[in-house]
């Protein structure tokens, strides 16, 4: 299905909690987020139903977000259930904590990929930048993630300056023995810190970095991974077993290539990460509304979606928006 921008809308990102046990410092302020009730978080029953319908309009690929998706109960159950609706590809990502524990049956469940947030690798940064994580349970999920044949296992680094940016380099060397993708992610004016300006490190200044480490040699896609692809311009040091991705949302904008649709916990269709506003599919659908009129309301949001993070027509930034919605009821 191509929005009015010609764009194909192909993916949906679903978020199945608001709650994390976490509070990264970037993501959440520190007294946690006033958390959505919970006769208002869609059932499971109600997520399947916006994905089979949401297939029917040409969504042929599914990530599961959070908050943390695995602390809803019953979600290997949910993952199971997606797994039968003949999606191309189902992904999830985590911020690993519980990962030791699910990975077998992610896997079982028929996820093909999973995407860990893992801002640091030394675990006293990490526990100040989750406000209390314990690095050595991610790193033993990850293990166990590649124990069980997750493969692509990626990685997700937001830079955030003066905290983690000089780790950029450390992350990078991972990759020489790791067959990890790693993604350094630019900081969004989104979620506990808002991002602010002096945070914001660019990507280009890390690859800069990065290329003292050996040559940068870049992933070319083939046309059908270009369609399902995410945002990351991608590439590989020399000898790597792994990858390093960058995702450059700020400095180097790709809304233009965006193929991706996303449904909150609390059951609204988003059509842009970054542009507030959001059509409700909870209601209409406890008030009993049809297959069809459900229908009517996604393809609603695909013609619908707005060209992306600039206004769109203006390109400086006093007119890059901002996302009021906090980040765990979107799921990034
Ligand atoms: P795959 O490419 O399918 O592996 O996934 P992904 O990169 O889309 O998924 P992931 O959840 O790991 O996203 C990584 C991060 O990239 C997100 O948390 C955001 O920070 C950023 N990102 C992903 N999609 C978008 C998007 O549509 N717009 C913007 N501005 N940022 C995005
Ligand atoms: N900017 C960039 N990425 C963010 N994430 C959460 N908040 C932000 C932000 N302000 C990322 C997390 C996680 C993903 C789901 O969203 O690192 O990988
Ligand atoms: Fe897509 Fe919006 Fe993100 Fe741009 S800001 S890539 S349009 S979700």
């Amino acid at each position: 299905m191509l929005d009015k921008y010609k764009r194909e809308i192909n993916y949906l990102r679903v978020s199945v909690t608001d709650r994390c046990n976490l509070r990264c410092i970037y993501c959440m302020p520190k007294e946690g987020l006033s958390l959505i009730g919970h006769d208002d978080i869609l059932k499971y029953e109600e997520m399947l139903r916006v994905v089979r319908i949401a297939q029917k309009l040409g969504i042929v690929k599914v990530r599961v977000t959070g908050g943390e998706p695995l602390v809803r109960r019953g979600v290997t159950d949910f993952l199971a259930e997606l797994g039968k609706t003949g999606l191309e590809d189902i992904s999830l990502t985590t911020n690993g904590i519980l990962l030791e524990s699910f990975a077998g049956a992610i896997r079982r469940a028929g996820v093909c990929r999973i995407n860990v947030s893992l801002d640091s690798l030394d675990p006293e940064r990490y526990a100040r930048i989750t406000r209390g994580g314990r690095l050595s349970d991610v790193l033993r999920g990850l293990e166990e993630a590649e124990r069980v044949g997750f493969s692509p296992i990626k990685i997700n680094v937001v830079t955030v300056r003066g905290f983690n940016d000089d780790e950029a380099l450390t992350f990078a060397r991972l990759t020489l023995e790791k067959p990890y993708e790693i993604r350094l992610i630019e900081l969004m004016p989104i979620g506990g810190e808002k991002g602010s300006d002096e945070k914001y490190v660019s990507n280009d200044e890390l690859m800069e970095r990065i290329a003292r480490l050996g040559t940068l040699h870049p992933i070319e896609r083939g046309k059908r991974e270009r369609n399902f692809s995410g945002p990351a311009r991608r590439f590989r040091l020399e000898g790597a077993r792994g990858v390093i991705g960058f995702i450059s949302p700020i400095s180097h904008n790709f809304c233009h290539a965006c193929n991706r649709l996303r449904l909150t916990a609390d059951g609204g269709l988003r059509a842009c990460l970054m542009v507030d506003g959001e059509i409700d599919l909870k209601g209409p659908m406890r008030s009993g509304c049809s297959d069809e009129e459900l229908e009517q309301l996604i393809l609603r949001a695909i013609v619908n979606k707005p060209l992306g993070q600039q206004k769109d027509g203006a390109a400086d930034d006093r007119h890059r928006r901002k996302c009021v919605r906090e980040m765990p009821t979107i799921g990034g």
